[in-house]
């Protein structure tokens, strides 16, 4: 998709920290053709344009791996709105927004004026007048980004709204799991925990149908219910029925900040009867990975010991939500 070619490459600039690229050198550029303006949820996006996404991020990752940087995003104003705790997705956020050219703009909303009673829609206007372009938006209300899409001029990308969607954590998923399996098609992934409260799940559920995969879940009762009718899903009862023969499988966190608590009678029963180790994970397939989206609570959805084992993904998430992010940008840039 970047071009790289020996005619291409000897027109960039050398910097200190390698080779500036210039978007005038990007034929044709990452965001051409791309239709969409915003990324609330991956369910607005095509095979294609999933697939697109997730190659785009591959050449990030190569770019990166070779120190280039790419100003892509020269003159666009990155803010990072986070109205809930996060650290993956805000770094690499900041990160993928830097490595592409963006000047970035941290709101702490504990010290804004949100803490004297302004509005969402209030805030994001107000970074709109200061010259803002984009919006990195999470929230602890569901739909937050939808309205804020629709009451400003600037583009929004969802880092993850209530119990809603994720969809930068769920291409970050896909990609980090087509690396290790080689496809997503004909894959079953099996989900494993608190999903009725996650909106990594309900992102990972549409990308991850879209790509090719079965995607089976398991969990207390009152955590999946619901979920059977959704297209190229299955809700399994027991644990075992999910994660035999899995290609990959997929530990929640338990949301106890969105009242989750209530679905299970003690964390210590959750992980005796749901928690993930390297005896239950005897189920998938040989060498099947192991992933979680973070932040993990080790001992509850998943044993130390196997977060940390050569099966673990959990590193290789972080990684490439770097790449990942730089895709999203590179393709909502003007
Ligand atoms: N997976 C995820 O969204 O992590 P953070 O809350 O740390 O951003």
């Amino acid at each position: 998709m970047l071009d790289m070619s020996d005619s291409a490459a000897s027109r960039h600039r050398p910097s200190a920290g390698g080779v500036v690229i210039s978007w005038p050198d990007l034929d044709p550029s990452p965001s051409a053709g791309w239709a969409h303006r915003h990324l609330l949820d991956v369910d607005q996006l095509t095979r294609a344009e999933l697939e697109r996404s997730l190659d785009l991020a591959v050449e990030m990752r190569e770019r990166r791996i070779r120190r280039e940087s790419l100003d892509l995003l020269r003159g666009e104003v990155v803010g990072l709105a986070f109205c809930e705790p996060s650290t993956r997705t805000r770094v690499s956020f900041e990160l993928a927004a830097e490595a592409l050219g963006a000047q970035v703009v941290e709101l702490p909303i504990d010290v804004s004026s949100v803490t004297k009673g302004e509005s969402l829609v209030d805030t994001l206007r107000t970074l709109e007048r200061t010259g803002v372009t984009m919006v990195i938006l999470r929230h602890s209300m569901s739909g937050a980004p939808y309205l804020a899409a629709r009451s400003v001029a600037v583009r929004i990308v969802n880092a993850g709204d209530g119990s809603h969607a994720h969809p930068t954590q769920a291409l970050l998923d896909a990609l980090t799991l087509r690396d290790a399996l080689g496809t997503l098609d004909g894959k079953k992934i099996a989900i494993i925990g608190d999903i009725g409260h996650s909106r990594v799940a309900r992102s990972n559920l549409h990308a991850l149908t879209a790509l090719g995969a079965s995607v089976w879940l398991a969990g207390p009762p009152s955590w999946v219910r619901g979920f059977d009718g959704w297209p190229g899903v299955q809700v399994a009862d027991r644990l075992q029925d999910a994660l035999a023969d899995a290609d990959a499988v997929m530990a929640l966190r338990i949301q106890l900040e969105r009242e989750a608590g209530g679905g299970v009678p003690s964390l210590r029963e959750y992980t005796a009867r749901w928690g993930l180790d390297a005896d239950r994970l005897a189920a998938a397939r040989p060498a099947a990975p192991v992933l979680h989206p973070g932040p993990t609570n080790e001992g509850v959805e998943i044993t130390a010991d196997l977060a940390a084992s050569e099966r673990s993904l959990i590193g290789a998430q972080v990684v490439n939500g770097v790449a990942m992010r730089m895709a999203v940008l590179a393709l909502l840039a003007r």
